[in-house]
């Protein structure tokens, strides 16, 4: 884990995913640095060993480790009447919570867990910070109940700081009921696009056999009126699993109730689930325009413009007042050319196919100021992390435009980290390594297609993933992006701290050094290149991001695909940015986490629910965020190009007013954001951030909001107008209600 991501995480308070409650709670730690197996022998003698807390990581208690071994031991000793009250009496779950980076756990000797990949094993290195570890263990009999036990953590730091953190972690020994566990996948079904197929999973996670009844109930949350009702007898043998598939309608909002009740104990557990749901309404055949209406370019640079149309293809394109030096293509619709004339051209764009056609206004202003609205593209980070490649890259690309991403103005196509040669070559010049053949020729490939190339370096000698930086070459690189063709650079802090540690100077000043240099140098190429500070949001860089040019800044540590981090650097880190946002310099609150993401070779779905993905995508919107999709795009649902490409969703992050939101209210659960935009009228997000379903009476807010009157009001998702006269809202958990008002 890299430095200062983890200031987010030492934030992060309990969150514990079992249901169950610890039994016994661990709270410390024999711990020692370095490696040898027989650390995990409960009779080895770790006296001299150092006590620890395992709620903080080494790093904040004096221990650094970075790309080597640590080995806790937590003793403990469990009454026996804990095993005495449970009915089970045969397996124990231990939660461990999260280890930065990958941990390899043992009971007594035997082996208990292991999660993430250290670089001795096989594949490639793999950081699982984020993932709690819940361990089962299935033989209580090799526990010593009443006497001296020893949990013996072997855990590898890919980067410091490391280590074991949360709260939290503990022994349950569990009931048989316990044994069971859900896991629940909506996919499209091919045969009828008006349903989505839920696949539940019913997992037995212990060796006994479950016996029981198995209710699964789908209900409307608004009406509470049943959908549909099924009931399954189960007899799952130990360790088995048991899969049920239904389908059920993939434009309405509805809720599994799934009930066990165990035959044996007659014990039961209910789990409830929100499946996806798609709220976009299907895009219309007849051409329409989805993305920006003001583009910046400075003079004298190249311009590429993919207008942001959707319908059926084939389309003519054309424009009108297109001033002297451009040329808009008229079957692809991309929009080429320089000019050395500062000034704003206003521009009407149109497009039509076999249904219809449209005409957009659009200005194009040449000055200094560019990046006018967020950048909208992909990036590599969330979904391949260090496993990118040249192919990678142009499969998600192709899918960008094969699926009609672009046509909603997705057009970065950023390469994140470990595209760089293991060395310089012999004049300096930074080199691709063999997993990007051809540079120049992927940059043109994109060009060609209206699309742009991102590349990403460090201000330092190496980057965070260990691949070269710019220190000291940082016109040659300039100069080597101005010929790949580069519109976007990420430059990350990382490697730069060993720099910072020896300086004597460490006030602001020291921060904006290293990014001043390299604005300078991108800033004399004869091409526009969006310059994206990465540097976790150090000595307040929404305070000077723009003394540096940058277009964007990132504001906090890296995202993930979780609720808690979007809380983390969506809702609180950004609460108090909006005044320092405008068209050309934008607070950054990382890239997105929807779709299947992975930070590696194997992807999953996000783990965000399908209300957490609704909340997230509105967030970012609202605050007038960068949109870098971080999944793969060749492997995208209905579901998630539906939260990617609505109009009138993008139409707020994008326009061009350039506001981000304030937080108007925080009352409880309930937050309520608020944007203004370039027509007068606000984007508001009404969250319930609890994990229950609530009613949200929007009116009770209108005088914090400063609405003296509600004259309109619009479901952003939904693309409905919607009566201004009833405002309660039925919000899911984690949820929104995104609308845009006009009001007095
Ligand atoms: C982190 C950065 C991530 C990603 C990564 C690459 O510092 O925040 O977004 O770029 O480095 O190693």
């Amino acid at each position: 884990m890299k430095k200062i991501v983890l200031c987010i995480i030492a934030l992060m308070a309990v969150f514990l995913n079992p249901t169950w409650a610890q039994d016994l709670l661990f709270h410390e730690a024999k711990v020692r640095v370095g490696d040898d197996p027989s650390w995990k022998d409960p009779k080895f003698d770790d006296s001299g060993w150092e006590t620890v807390s395992i709620h903080k990581l080494l790093h904040d208690q004096g221990i650094s480790f970075p790309h080597t071994f640590a080995w806790y031991r937590i003793h403990f000793t469990p009454s026996p009447d804990l095993l005495k009250k449970s009915d089970l009496r045969q397996a124990l779950i231990f939660n461990l919570g999260l280890i930065d980076d990958a941990d390899q756990s043992y009971i007594n000797g035997y082996f208990l867990g292991k999660t993430g990949r250290n670089p001795k094993d096989d594949g490639e290195e793999q950081s699982m910070w984020d993932t709690e570890r819940v361990y089962v263990f299935g033989d209580a009999s090799k526990i010593n109940w009443g006497g001296d036990n020893v949990i013996a953590i072997r855990v590898y730091n890919g980067g410091d700081p490391g280590g074991m953190l949360s709260t939290g972690q503990g022994l349950i020994v569990p009931n048989l009921i316990d044994g069971i566990n859900v896991a629940w996948e909506e996919t499209d079904n091919p045969k009828a696009p008006q349903l989505l197929t839920c696949r539940i999973t019913l997992l037995n996670k212990f060796a006994k056999a479950q016996k029981g009844k198995l209710k699964i109930t789908f209900t409307d949350p608004e009406t509470d009126k049943v959908l549909s009702k099924h009931e399954k007898d189960i007899n799952l043998k130990g360790f088995r699993k048991t899969v049920f598939t239904t389908n059920y309608p993939k434009y309405k909002w509805s809720k599994v109730e799934l009930v066990y009740i165990d035959k044996v104990y007659g014990k039961t557990r209910t789990f409830v689930h929100y499946p996806k749901y798609i709220l976009t309404p299907k895009e219309p055949e007849k051409s329409r325009y989805n993305g920006a209406v003001v583009y910046g370019l400075r003079p004298g640079s190249p311009l590429i413009f993919r207008l942001p149309v959707s319908g059926v293809r084939p389309m003519r394109f054309s424009a009108e007042n297109l001033p002297e030096g451009f040329h808009l293509d008229a079957d692809k619709g991309i929009l080429t050319g320089s000019t050395d004339k500062s000034g704003a051209y206003n521009i009407t764009l149109k497009a039509s196919n076999a249904y219809g056609s449209m005409e957009q206004k659009f200005t194009l202003k040449v000055d200094n100021n560019i990046g006018l609205t967020p950048a909208m593209g992909w990036n590599s980070w969330n979904c391949w992390g260090l496993s990118v490649s040249q192919d990678k890259v142009l499969s998600s690309a192709k899918a960008l435009l094969d699926k009609g991403f672009g046509d909603y103005g997705y057009s970065y196509v950023i390469i994140d980290d470990s595209w760089e040669a293991k060395e310089r070559k012999a004049d300096g010049h930074i080199a691709a390594n063999e997993k990007f053949p051809d540079m120049k020729g992927l940059g043109d490939w994109l060009h060609n297609s209206g699309l742009k190339l991102g590349i990403y370096s460090s201000p330092g000698a190496y980057t965070c993933g260990h691949y070269l930086g710019s220190l000291g070459h940082e016109m040659q690189d300039a100069e080597t992006y101005n010929e790949w063709g580069v519109d976007y650079l990420k430059y990350d802090w990382c490697g730069y701290s060993e720099v910072w540690d020896t300086l004597k100077d460490q006030t602001v000043a020291s921060y904006v050094r290293p990014y001043l240099l390299m604005e300078e140098k991108l800033r004399s190429q004869p091409r526009d290149i969006w310059y994206g500070l990465c540097q976790y949001g150090m000595g307040d860089v929404w305070r000077w991001g723009h003394a540096v040019d940058a277009n964007s800044w990132r504001t906090t540590g890296d995202i993930t695909d979780s609720w808690r981090s979007v809380c983390e650097i969506g809702f609180d880190a950004e609460a108090n940015l909006y005044p320092y946002a405008e068209p050309g310099h934008w607070n950054d609150p990382d890239m997105l986490c929807v779709g299947k993401v992975g930070w590696g070779s194997m992807l999953r779905d996000t783990r965000l629910t399908t209300d957490e993905q609704y909340s997230h995508i509105s967030l970012w919107a609202l605050l007038a965020a960068n949109m870098l999709i971080g999944c793969d795009l060749s492997q995208i649902d209905d579901f998630t190009q539906g939260l990617l490409c609505n109009n009138e969703v993008i139409a707020v992050d994008q326009d061009p007013l350039g506001k981000q939101a304030k937080r108007d209210v925080k009352d409880g659960d309930v937050q309520i954001w608020k944007r203004i935009l370039s027509d007068g009228s606000y984007a508001v997000g009404i969250f319930n951030m609890s994990e229950e379903e609530m009613n949200i009476d929007f009116s009770k807010y209108f005088a914090q909001c400063g609405i003296h009157k509600l004259n309109s009001i619009r479901d952003l998702w939904r693309q409905q107008d919607l009566d201004t006269t009833k405002v309660t809202y039925h919000v899911a958990p984690h949820g929104v209600r995104f609308v845009r008002i006009t009001c007095e």
